[in-house]
């Protein structure tokens, strides 16, 4: 029995789940444009995603570990690519293997949430121009149509689209994922506002079929905070930079809108207005913003994590910034306003040796609490990611899993944040004992 007086107590009913993605985990996923971007080279530690986590074979396995860890919620991907492989043929066998994993959370408590784009779709699709091309929406709407008709008896809760600004960002602003256009502004910008408008094309359908789903797609947050408070240029900058990159997809969905300048390159979106039924946000980390006027493309800020601050694991390429779990209530305050449910559908760190994965936790745990207590209705928090997994241009270097992995046997090792988060779920609460032992300040 938890002491309810020593506890920092959820509401019944939370969801303490983990998320993940399909190319990430499933593994053989070779018909996706992310499978021909590693054959290209592009990975910047070379290695492959192979069988990533087995799942295509065998998630069973894992769901097991989530359901023994006392979690009641998982989010996975389907892999457009294995149940669209040729436009408009549907691969009955992979649709299949989706029902059998649905069902096998289902019966271990596990509720799945649902996302139809996390960051890979069908090889045609991207070399038809993927989300630039004329038909996009109509071809994704399709696809989510599809996906509702067969497996909407196993599940009413639907991510469309996993971080579009993520994807459009790091796709054509600095060319690490696929296409690997770089400086592209109209890019980034015209395939934000077609995601946006592919969003609400799929929110109709899957609402038509499935009148009671829940639908809502994954934003991705970051902090850029000014790196002096007190000079109006870094503020200055820092906001641009936050309106740039964490703005465009939720002003699209709330107001049907953009801001200027970027409503000149976007058009029209007053279609995508009012197009969720929850939010979901994925936090991590922070970024200190200094204004510089060498840098143009980077909007005049320089970002930069000051040092001594907490960081995961550094990767080959740009460090991945401050490890930021109270950037959760500042995302939380932004949004609550608009009264619907709030979920964290992703927030973890890279951390092989697990040194500062346990206070991640912890402290966005203590966030979540705290916003609840200020009247915000959060209803679920989705650490990523379960166990190891291929972590895009920078492959198997950064590690993400409450279990480590060896992708060579496969074999899983239980991190010691394993069994923290275990304690949380299964007491639904933050004890006092575990904030006194892990929300004080990290190790950097
Ligand atoms: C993505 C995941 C990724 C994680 C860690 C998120 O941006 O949705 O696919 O693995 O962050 O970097």
């Amino acid at each position: 029995m938890v002491d309810q007086s020593a506890t920092l107590a959820f509401p019944a009913g939370f969801r303490w789940g983990v998320a993940t993605s399909s190319h990430q985990c499933e593994g053989d996923t070779t018909n996706n444009q992310w499978w021909d971007w590693e054959q290209a080279g592009h990975i910047k530690t070379g290695d492959h995603v192979g069988k990533a986590c087995d799942w295509w074979a065998n998630a069973e396995a894992d769901f097991d570990r989530a359901q023994a860890l006392g979690l009641n919620a998982l989010r996975l991907a389907l892999e457009w690519s294995r149940i669209e492989p040729q436009p408009g043929a549907w691969d009955a066998t992979a649709i299949a293997r989706y029902r059998q994993m649905l069902r096998a959370l289902r019966e271990r408590g596990l509720e799945p949430l649902v996302t139809l784009h996390h960051f890979t779709h069908p090889l045609w699709f991207e070399q038809s121009g993927a989300f630039l091309a004329s038909d996009a929406v109509g071809l994704f709407t399709r696809y989510a149509e599809r996906v509702v008709q067969e497996l909407g008896d196993l599940c009413d809760f639907w991510c469309t689209i996993n971080e579009p600004n993520v994807y459009c960002t790091f796709g054509y602003q600095i060319g690490d994922f696929p296409p690997g256009r770089r400086g592209d502004v109209r890019a980034t910008v015209r395939a934000q506002a077609a995601l946006a408008h592919a969003h609400a094309a799929a929110y109709r359908a899957i609402h038509r079929l499935q009148p009671a789903a829940r639908v809502g797609w994954a934003q991705h947050y970051n902090i850029f905070d000014p790196a002096n408070p007190t000079n109006p240029l870094d503020r200055l900058v820092a906001h641009i930079q936050d309106d740039a990159f964490n703005e465009f997809f939720p002003r699209a969905v709330f107001a049907g809108d953009a801001s200027f300048p970027t409503r000149l390159l976007a058009g029209d979106l007053s279609d995508v207005r009012g197009t969720f039924d929850y939010i979901a946000l994925n936090c991590y980390g922070r970024d200190l913003v200094r204004c510089d006027p060498r840098l143009p493309l980077e909007l005049f800020g320089r970002r930069f994590a000051p040092p001594g601050v907490p960081q995961g694991d550094i990767g080959v390429g740009e460090l991945y910034g401050e490890i930021y779990p109270a950037g959760i209530g500042r995302v939380i305050d932004r949004v609550r306003h608009l009264g619907k449910p709030i979920y964290i559908t992703e927030n973890g760190v890279a951390d092989r040796e697990d040194r500062l994965r346990p206070w991640v936790i912890a402290e966005a745990a203590r966030a979540m609490h705290a916003a609840i207590a200020r009247g915000a209705d959060v209803r679920g928090y989705y650490h990523w990611s379960l166990v190891d997994n291929f972590e895009w241009a920078e492959g198997w270097g950064m590690r993400f899993g409450l279990f480590g992995l060896d992708p060579t046997t496969q074999a899983r090792t239980a991190r010691p944040s394993a069994g923290l988060y275990a304690a949380i779920a299964r007491a639904n609460a933050l004890t006092l004992a575990m904030l006194a032992h892990y929300v004080t300040a990290p190790v950097p």
